[in-house]
C-alpha cells in the first residue's frame, strides 16, 4: 500500500492539531483521502461564497512548456523543479523530454523553458539528437509565437562547454522566437545559479503575460511523506563500506575493485541502471602541494577545504585567465590546459595568491557517478559498485583519478562514503520480462549488467540473456568471471562473448566480437532484443555504434542510410540504450 501524505509542519495547524490530523490520515485510504477533501471543500463552499475553491481549476493559466534533453537526469530534475516553482507562481506547466518532442511541437507552443545538457564533445544528449538535428535543419519551423529561455548545462573542463544550450539558444532566436531572458551556462556545481535563474525566468514571464488568472486562487500544499528525505548531493547518506575486493590481478594494468556498500536505513530505493554519486575527498598530498605551490602552506582550515570541498585538480580555460588576472603575469593559451592541472598552472607563478584567491579560482567538487551493479532483489539494503582506479602521466607528472583513487586506495571495509542516488529511468530493464536483452559492457562497463542479471534471476524473467564482456587479459582482468560462468551454466546467461585485447597479437575489442557474431545479434534485433552499452564514451561506445551500422547493412543487405535509419528506428522504439561516461 502507498504510504498516506501526512501535513507539513507548515500547514496552519496548532502542533497537536498537526499530529491529530496525521495520526487520522495515517490510517486512511486513498479514496477516503479524496472522499474526505471534496467534502470539506463542498461544506465550504456551501457556507462561504467567497472562500477559495482549491478543488476547482483557475478559469484561465498561463500553459508553459518546460522541455529538457538530458543524459544523466541533471536536466530532467531541473526541469521538474522548473514545473513545481512554475506551478506555484499559477502556470500551468507540462514537462516533456526532447525524446517525445518536435521542434513543430515546440513552435506551437507560447511559453517555453529548455533545459539542455552538452555530452560527448560538444554532443546533444543521445535521446535528444533527433530533436536537435531537426531544430537545425534547413526546414526548421519558426518560432515567432514562442517565448523561451534556455539553461544549459555542461562542464567548464570540456572544451565545448554548454555548446548545446547555446546553440539552441542562438538558433531559437534565429528563428524568431522572443527570449524571456539570457541563457544560464551552469557548470557541474548548477545547483544554485539554477535555481535562481528559474525563478528570475518565472517570474519575468509572470510579469508578462500573468501565470495565474486574477480570481482564481489556488492553494499548493508541498505534501512531506514520512521516510521521503531521500539523501541528495547536498545532505549524503553516510554508507558504511562492508565489502572492498579488487578484482582484477595483482599483474593487471588495471586496478579495480568491487564495492559494497551499506544502505540500510538510507532510505535509498535504487533500481537496476541508477547510479550513486560519491562525494569523494582529494588526494591529501596534493592538497599540501598545491598549497605549497601557492605559498599557503601552513593554513589548515584552507587545507581541509582543499580536500574536502574543492576541485584541485580540473583546469579550465577560465582558471587560466582569472589566474593570470589575479597574478598580473602572462597567461598561456587555453590549448595549455590539456592534460595539466591546477597545480600546472600555479607553479607557472609560485606563492602570488591569497587564500581568498585561491579559495575563488577553484570550482566546488563534485561528486563522481558510478553504476550500481547489484539489484536490491538480489543483495537487499545494499549497493555494489565497480570502481576503476584511475592513474596516468601527463606532462611528465603522475596524476591519479579523484575518487576513483579515493575509493580504490585510500578507503576499507569499514569506512563510511557520502552517497545519494542518481536515478536513471532511461536505463532500465524491459518492462516485459519475455524481451531478449543484449549487453554490451567492457570493463566497468558491466557493472549495470550485473545488476541486470541479478535482477531478472530473482525475477525469474525468460527473456534471454547475451553479455558482450571485454578487457585487456583473460588471466588479470576478467570482472566477475566466477558469477558470470555461474551464470552461463545456470543458463541465466543465455550467451557470454569475451574480447580481451591483450591476449593475441592483433588487439581484440567488443565491437569485433560484435561483428563475428553479428548473424546472431541481427536475429536477436529482429526478435525484439534490447541493446544496452555501458562503458567508454569516448572510444568504445563510438566504435560499438559504427559497428553496429556495419552489421546493420551487412545483414540487412542496404546501403549506410538504410542502416542508420534501422538504428534510428531501434533508438526511437526504446531498444537501443546508452549508459557511457
Ligand atoms: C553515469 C556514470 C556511471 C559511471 N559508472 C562508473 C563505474 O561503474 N565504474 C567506474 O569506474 N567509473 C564509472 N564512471 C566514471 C566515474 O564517474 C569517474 O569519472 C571515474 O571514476 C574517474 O573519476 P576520478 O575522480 O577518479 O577521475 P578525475 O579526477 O575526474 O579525472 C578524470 C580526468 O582525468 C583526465 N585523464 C584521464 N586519463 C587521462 C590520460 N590518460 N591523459 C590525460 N588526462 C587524462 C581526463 O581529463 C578525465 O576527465 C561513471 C560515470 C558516469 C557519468
Ligand atoms: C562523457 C561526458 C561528456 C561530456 N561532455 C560535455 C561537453 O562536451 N561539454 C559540456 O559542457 N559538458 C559536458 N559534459 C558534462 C555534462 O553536460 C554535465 O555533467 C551535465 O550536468 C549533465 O546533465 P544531464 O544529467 O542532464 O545529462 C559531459 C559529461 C560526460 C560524463
Amino acid at each position: 500500500m502507498q504510504t498516506a501524505p501526512l501535513l507539513p509542519s507548515t500547514a496552519p495547524f496548532h502542533e497537536e492539531q498537526i499530529a491529530a490530523l496525521n495520526r487520522v490520515i495515517s490510517v486512511t485510504t486513498a479514496e477516503q483521502r479524496a472522499w474526505l477533501s471534496g467534502y470539506l471543500a463542498g461544506l465550504q463552499a456551501a457556507n462561504d461564497p467567497h472562500a477559495a475553491t482549491p478543488a476547482a481549476p483557475p478559469a484561465k493559466r498561463a500553459p508553459l512548456t518546460i522541455l529538457f534533453g538530458t543524459e544523466s537526469g541533471n536536466a530532467e530534475a531541473l526541469a521538474a523543479q522548473a514545473r513545481k516553482a512554475a506551478a506555484k507562481l499559477g502556470f500551468a506547466p507540462k514537462v516533456v523530454d526532447m525524446a517525445d518532442f518536435t521542434p513543430a511541437q515546440a513552435a506551437a507552443t507560447e511559453n517555453l523553458l529548455i533545459v539542455a545538457s552538452t555530452w560527448g564533445e560538444g554532443d546533444p544528449p543521445q535521446r535528444a539528437v533527433d530533436f536537435y538535428e531537426a531544430l537545425m535543419a534547413d526546414d526548421a519551423p519558426r518560432f515567432e509565437k514562442t517565448r523561451f529561455a534556455v539553461l544549459a548545462l555542461g562542464d567548464r573542463a570540456y572544451a565545448q562547454f554548454c555548446e548545446i544550450g547555446r546553440k539552441i539558444d542562438e538558433r531559437l532566436t534565429a528563428l524568431g522566437g522572443a527570449r524571456i531572458t539570457d541563457r544560464i551556462e551552469c557548470d557541474l556545481d548548477f545547483e544554485t545559479p539554477a535555481t535562481g535563474w528559474i525563478d528570475t525566468t518565472l517570474e519575468r514571464l509572470n510579469a508578462e503575460v500573468g501565470g495565474k488568472d486574477a480570481g482564481a486562487s489556488v492553494i499548493h500544499v508541498d505534501f512531506a511523506r514520512p521516510g521521503a528525505e531521500a539523501p541528495t548531493r547536498a545532505r549524503p547518506f553516510e554508507a558504511e563500506i562492508s565489502e572492498h575486493v579488487r578484482l582484477t590481478g595483482s599483474r593487471s594494468t588495471s586496478d579495480t575493485h568491487h564495492i559494497a556498500l551499506s544502505l540500510e536505513g538510507s532510505g535509498i530505493a535504487y533500481e537496476p541502471g541508477d547510479s550513486l554519486g560519491v562525494i569523494p575527498s582529494n588526494d591529501p598530498a596534493l592538497a599540501d602541494a598545491v598549497l605549497k605551490a601557492a605559498g599557503l602552506a601552513g593554513d589548515t582550515a584552507l587545507r581541509g577545504a582543499l580536500i574536502d570541498r574543492l576541485d584541485i585538480t580540473t583546469l579550465t580555460s577560465k582558471q587560466i585567465e582569472d589566474f593570470a588576472r589575479e597574478t598580473g603575469t602572462q597567461a598561456p593559451p587555453a590549448e595549455w590546459a590539456a592534460g595539466r592541472q591546477i597545480i600546472d598552472l600555479l607553479e607557472t607563478a609560485p606563492g602570488k595568491l591569497s587564500a581568498e584567491q585561491l579559495t575563488a579560482l577553484l570550482r566546488p567538487l563534485p561528486p563522481r557517478y558510478y553504476s550500481i551493479a547489484s539489484s536490491r532483489k538480489a543483495v537487499g539494503e545494499e549497493a555494489h559498485l565497480l570502481v576503476a582506479g584511475l592513474r596516468y602521466v601527463s606532462h611528465g607528472r603522475a596524476r591519479a583519478g579523484v575518487a576513483s583513487t579515493d575509493l580504490t586506495a585510500r578507503h576499507r571495509e569499514g569506512d563510511k562514503l557520502k552517497v545519494f542516488l542518481r536515478s536513471n529511468p532511461h536505463f532500465r530493464l524491459p518492462a516485459d520480462n519475455d524481451r531478449p536483452i543484449i549487453m554490451v559492457g567492457p570493463g566497468t562497463g558491466v557493472a549495470p549488467f550485473r545488476g541486470f542479471l541479478q535482477e531478472r534471476e530473482a525475477t525469474g524473467a525468460a527473456g534471454r540473456n547475451w553479455l558482450v564482456f571485454g578487457h585487456r587479459n583473460y588471466l588479470h582482468d576478467f570482472l566477475y568471471q566466477l558469477e558470470l560462468q555461474d551464470w552461463l551454466k545456470s543458463s541465466l546467461l543465455t550467451r557470454l562473448d569475451v574480447a580481451f585485447s591483450r591476449d593475441q597479437p592483433e588487439k581484440r575489442y567488443v565491437q569485433n566480437t560484435l561483428w563475428d557474431a553479428r548473424a546472431d545479434l541481427y536475429a536477436w534485433l529482429k526478435d525484439g532484443a534490447s541493446l544496452y552499452v555501458c562503458g567508454d564514451a569516448n572510444a568504445m561506445a563510438k566504435d560499438v555504434h559504427a559497428m553496429l551500422l556495419r552489421i546493420l547493412a551487412d545483414q540487412g543487405k542496404q546501403d549506410e542510410a538504410g542502416a542508420k535509419a534501422e538504428l534510428d528506428a531501434i533508438r526511437r522504439d526504446g531498444r537501443y540504450l546508452r549508459d557511457v561516461y
